[in-house]
């Protein structure tokens, strides 16, 4: 027996938080009755039914990578009709990306129907390292360079680059690489806005040990086992 909002979320429906949400309003059947209870126990007989959509247990559980082209946003559906990460990728399967990258960031994205999976990677907790290639407004100082390598105070809490690295300049911009191990909305935007060198362009190319390797934008190919089985047991 499990809770329901976590069968909800385990089946690839959406993420726990939504389906706590759609059971107190009222949208989840189970067996046919509506229930607003949020710790209610379900097992793999029980028929559940979301907004009259009826919950598949899927069992095969499917893992993507793909480089995101710009222009495409990471979730589900969109209520302004854009393009979604999701639709890039040709499955029947309820798949939906592993944390975010924003409408105009490309690069490395995970996607999977894997619940279990996904919140153990998005779980602060767990601190999955990722590299970002950045193209900012002018130069790093030699000062800047230096407090952001010591680490920058964002909303309270400090924020340290586990790698930074200069690759290019020129008069106007750079190209930094920059890893974090954590998953701040827009963190590496807010960085380097806070020392006054707006991103330009931002691509991320490396998601813990996996990399893009030779795939182009809009690309994407499945995981490995041995892949899988080593997201599995990142340890923090
Ligand atoms: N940081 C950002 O600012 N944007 C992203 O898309 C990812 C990390």
């Amino acid at each position: 027996m499990e809770r329901l909002q976590k069968v909800i979320a385990n089946a690839g429906y959406t993420s726990r938080r939504k389906a706590e949400e759609l059971i107190r309003n009222g949208k989840v059947k189970v067996n046919g009755e509506i229930i607003r209870e949020l710790g209610t126990k379900v097992n793999h007989t029980d028929k559940i039914e979301i907004e009259g959509e009826i919950l598949t247990n899927e069992d095969t559980k499917v893992y993507y990578l793909l480089n995101k082209p710009r222009g495409f946003i990471c979730s589900v559906s969109d209520d302004k009709n854009r393009k979604t990460v999701v639709s890039l990728i040709d499955t029947d399967k309820r798949i939906y990306p592993i944390g975010r990258l924003d409408y105009d960031t490309t690069g490395l994205l995970l996607l999977t129907n894997d619940g279990n999976l996904a919140n153990q990677l998005m779980h602060p907790k767990n601190e999955v390292e990722k590299t970002y290639i950045a193209k900012i407004e002018g130069n790093l100082s030699p000062s800047e360079f230096y407090h952001l390598k010591k680490g920058l105070d964002m909303d309270g809490r400090k924020v340290f680059p586990t790698h930074l690295k200069v690759k290019k300049t020129d008069e106007k911009s750079s190209i930094v690489e920059i890893s974090i191990v954590e998953g701040r909305y827009h963190i590496v935007k807010r960085i380097f806005e806070a020392l006054n060198h707006p991103v330009i362009k931002l691509k991320r190319e490396r998601y813990a040990f996996l990399t893009l390797g030779t795939l182009k934008s809009g690309e994407y190919r499945k995981l490995t086992l041995k892949e899988i089985k080593k997201l599995y047991n990142l340890k923090p």
